[in-house]
C-alpha cells in the first residue's frame, strides 16, 4: 500500500518511531537513535517518564474536555501556577494554547488589545528580527525573519518591519563588540522612527536564537537597551521562549540571563517536553491591569486552549524539571559541555560555536579564515546530519544562516537529563559525521 501520509519533507523514507526511552528513540526494527536535539528542541526531561503519562491518564479519566469558554479546570489553574512560579517577577497570568505558533498569535493580539486599551488604535505593527522564527501560522510568520520559510507565502504576510540580529560573528553593520555600541539594539529605534511609533504595538524576538540563526547569544547589554527603547516608545516587549523556556539555556527563561523582564513571554516545546501539544503566553501585570481596566476579553483563542490533558502533562513536566534540578543541571554542565563541543573547532568547516546551556549552534563555513559560507545548494549541514543519522544520532541543520541566502549551521539540544556518557557519545558521533561530510566535499585531512 502506498504511504498515505503527506510527510513534511518529500523524497525521503521515514523511519517509524516505535518506542522511546530516556534520550533514545527506537525505530520499528529496534535501531536506537540518540536524540541529540530533543526531537526539535522539545524533549527536556527525556522520553517515557512514567509520572507524566500517569498524570495525563489520570486527567483523562477525571475530565478530558470541558470548553474553556465555559469552564476552567484544576489542570489549567495548576499549570498557570507552575509556569508563574518559574517566570520573572511581575508576570501575572498565563494563557495556555497548543503550541508555539499559537502562543505567538495570541501574544500579537494581546499587544494589539493592550494598545487599544491605551486608546492608541493606530498601533498594530509588530517589529521582528531577521534570522528569527516565531511559527508557521501567518501572523507568527509575518513577525519571523526566516527568509526561506517566508518566501512562498510572502503575499499573505503582514507588513511587519524587521531589524538586524545581534549576530556578532557576522555583524550586519560590520562592527565589533563593544566598540559597536550595540548598533543592533539601536536598530529597533531606527525601525520605530522609520515606520512611526504610533503604528507599532510590540517588538518580538528570541532572547537567545534558535533554529533560524543557530543559537545566537546577544551581547549582555543588548536587552537592557531594548527594554529602554520599548519603554520610551510604549511598545511591548515580547520574548519568544518557545525553545529557550524552562531550563534549556540554564535559566528558567533565557531572558533571565540578561536581567530584564519582558511584557509577554511565549512558550511551547519544553513546557510539555513533547508529552502533549502545549504552549502558553505568560502575561505581565502591566498588560493584565491595562486590559482589565477596559474589561479586556481577548476575543480570540482556540477550541483546545487550556486543554486539561495537555495542562496536566505540562504540570507534571515542570514538577519533574524542578524536582530533578534540571535548570541548575543545564547551567552547571554548560562549561563541561562547551569544552567537549569546543573540540569540534579543529574541523576546518566549524566557523563558530555558540549557544547557552543545552542549546548549541555550530556555524559551518567553507573557509575558516575568510568565514566564507557554503552555498545553500551545497547542503553541507544536511550531509553532516545524514552521516550522524547513519551513526545512530538525530540532530538538525538549517540553511540560510547568512542573510537567509547562504551558509548553514548545525543544532544540538539534548534533553536536560542527558548523562555525561551520552553527551560524550553525542560529540563523538558529531566529530565522525563532520569528518565524513568534509571528505564528501574534499575538505577532510
Ligand atoms: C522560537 C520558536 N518560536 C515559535 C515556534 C513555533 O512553535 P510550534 O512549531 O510549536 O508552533 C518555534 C518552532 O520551532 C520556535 O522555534
Amino acid at each position: 500500500m502506498p504511504d498515505p501520509v503527506y510527510h513534511k519533507t518529500w523524497g525521503r523514507d521515514y523511519a517509524v518511531a516505535a518506542r522511546a526511552e530516556g534520550v533514545y528513540v527506537f525505530d520499528a526494527d529496534g535501531r536506537a537513535y540518540l536524540d541529540a536535539v530533543g526531537g526539535s528542541f522539545v524533549v527536556s526531561i527525556g522520553h517515557g517518564v512514567r509520572e507524566v503519562t500517569d498524570a495525563m491518564m489520570e486527567q483523562a479519566r477525571q475530565v478530558s474536555f470541558p470548553y474553556v469558554g465555559d469552564f476552567t479546570t484544576e489542570a489549567e489553574l495548576e499549570l498557570a501556577r507552575q509556569v508563574l512560579s518559574m517566570a520573572p517577577p511581575g508576570m501575572a497570568k498565563v494563557f495556555a494554547v497548543s503550541g508555539g505558533s499559537e502562543a505567538n498569535e495570541v501574544a500579537i493580539k494581546l499587544a494589539r488589545k493592550y494598545q487599544l486599551a491605551r486608546g492608541r488604535s493606530s498601533r498594530w505593527r509588530i517589529v521582528g528580527r531577521w534570522q528569527s522564527y516565531h511559527g508557521a501560522t501567518l501572523g507568527a510568520m509575518s513577525a519571523s525573519g526566516h527568509s526561506k520559510r517566508r518566501s512562498d507565502f510572502q503575499p499573505y504576510l503582514l507588513d511587519f518591519p524587521h531589524i538586524g540580529p545581534p549576530y556578532c560573528y557576522r555583524c550586519p553593520w560590520h562592527l565589533e563588540y563593544p566598540s559597536c555600541r550595540l548598533a543592533c539594539a539601536d536598530d529597533l529605534e531606527v525601525a520605530i522612527n522609520r515606520h512611526g511609533a504610533d503604528s507599532i504595538a510590540a517588538f518580538i524576538c528570541e532572547p537567545i536564537g534558535g533554529a533560524a540563526d543557530g543559537a545566537v547569544v546577544p551581547p549582555k547589554e543588548y536587552f537592557g537597551r531594548i527594554r529602554e527603547i520599548c519603554d520610551h516608545y510604549d511598545i511591548l516587549l515580547i520574548t519568544d521562549e518557545v525553545i529557550t523556556g524552562f531550563g534549556r539555556t540554564g535559566a528558567n527563561f533565557a531572558v533571565d540571563h540578561f536581567g530584564v523582564v519582558p511584557d509577554l513571554i511565549t512558550c511551547g516545546k519544553g513546557l510539555g517536553s513533547g508529552y502533549a501539544p502545549i504552549g502558553a503566553v505568560v502575561i505581565h501585570d502591566k498588560v493584565v491591569s491595562t486590559l482589565e481596566s477596559t474589561h479586556g476579553s481577548l476575543f480570540t483563542g482556540y477550541t483546545y486552549s487550556g486543554h486539561p490533558i495537555a495542562c496536566a502533562a505540562g504540570t507534571a513536566v515542570l514538577q519533574y524539571v524542578k524536582r530533578h534540578g534540571l535548570v541548575e543541571r543545564a547551567r552547571r554542565e554548560e562549561p563541561w559541555l562547551r569544552e567537549l563541543i569546543g573540540r569540534m573547532e579543529s574541523h576546518p568547516t566549524v566557523g563558530d560555536i555558540r549557544g547557552k546551556g543545552f542549546l548549541i549552534g555550530i556555524e559551518l563555513v567553507a573557509d575558516e579564515q575568510s568565514k566564507r559560507p557554503f552555498p545553500v545548494d551545497a547542503q553541507f549541514g544536511k550531509k553532516v546530519v545524514k552521516h550522524a543519522w547513519d551513526l545512530g544520532m538525530v540532530m538538525r541543520s538549517e540553511s540560510g544562516t547568512v542573510g537567509g541566502v547562504a551558509g548553514d549551521h548545525l543544532l544540538l539540544a539534548p534533553p536536560l537529563v542527558t548523562s555525561r556518557d551520552d553527551l560524550t557519545k553525542m560529540c563523538s558521533i558529531l566529530d565522525q559525521a563532520l569528518t565524513a561530510a568534509e571528505h564528501e566535499v574534499s575538505l577532510g585531512s
